[in-house]
């Protein structure tokens, strides 16, 4: 949900794809901020109220801190405005794009420091829940961390690697990591006042339930993030995780994912899928 085509899904994405012709070669096209309506600000009014309101305690220190940088939260931002800021900060940009897009695509445009962002928003009966990602999901669960130098880096390295892995064969594979890692990543913040377990994960961040019940519930398992093994891991798109992944901090995922995973992508080919509840004799568990 940065805008890749993630999970095997029946459906056609959704998203008006030819747009009078302004959707170009790479999937972008600009922001249309006169389609927007007074209800559509109002829903992400309501959604950036009521999630800011949450993330005390449930999000990680670098989230909170970066949040302020998206602007407005009073209607749908100005990507232009948005970018001001972010230039400055990481190098990053946002871009418009209609909706999922391809992996070559959605990969070329994160190693060139792009992130694509879909421009529509949900409609009111969504409120609480979206399969796929709309503009809030896109702006407040992914576009914070793009603030952060160390996650910025990380962003633009995985998308090289993606169009890597796309040459090995391998994107399910690195795709289980990015749902794992990028979406539903959780941190345990070793020191401060805000010690504990945290969310960075966009597709945590930006939904109201999932937050909670990832970070404080005791239902699911969280495992220490080991990359074979995350690799491994099969997801569920349509329900909270299961199982969440756990890191250390950003120079920690950072450091660990820099090596070149063609290796791993070998011996991946023969391991077995893992599915999204399994539990492993290996697996580091982390306690709340
Ligand atoms: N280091 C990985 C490779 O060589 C690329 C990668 C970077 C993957 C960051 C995920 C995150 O394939
Ligand atoms: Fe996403």
């Amino acid at each position: 949900m940065g805008a890749t085509s993630y999970g095997s899904s029946d459906r056609p994405p959704r998203g008006d794809y030819a747009r009078a012709g302004q959707v170009k070669a790479d999937y972008t096209c600009p922001q249309d901020y006169a389609a927007y309506t007074a209800a559509d600000h109002d829903t992400y009014r309501r959604l950036y109220a009521r999630q800011s309101a949450l993330l005390p305690g449930l999000a990680c220190d670098e989230f909170i801190a970066a949040l302020p940088s998206l602007g407005q939260s009073s209607q749908i931002p100005r990507f232009d405005d948005i970018n001001e800021r972010l230039h400055k900060a990481t190098g990053w940009e946002v871009v418009a794009v209609p909706g999922l897009i391809p992996e070559v695509p959605f990969f070329t445009l994160l190693a060139n420091r792009k992130f694509p962002v879909t421009d529509w928003i949900r409609t009111p009966a969504e409120f609480d829940y979206i399969v796929e990602p709309d503009v809030f999901h896109d702006l407040f669960g992914h576009v914070p961390l793009l603030f952060n130098p160390v996650f910025a880096d990380h962003m633009q390295a995985y998308g090289a690697g993606g169009l890597k892995a796309h040459r090995l064969g391998a994107c399910e594979q690195l795709s289980r990591l990015y749902w794992y890692t990028i979406e539903f990543g959780l941190m345990r913040q070793a020191s401060g006042p805000n010690q504990g377990l945290r969310a960075y994960g966009a597709g945590i961040l930006s939904s109201s339930g999932e937050l909670v019940h990832a970070v404080t519930s005791p239902e699911p398992q969280r495992i220490g993030l080991d990359l074979l093994r995350t690799m491994r891991t099969r997801y569920k798109i349509d329900s909270y995780q299961q199982t969440y992944f756990v890191i250390d901090s950003f120079q920690q995922l950072f450091d660990m994912t820099a090596p070149d995973f063609t290796p791993l992508y070998a011996q991946l080919k023969s391991l077995p899928e893992l599915a999204a509840d399994a539990l492993l004799p290996g697996d580091r568990l982390i306690q709340r």
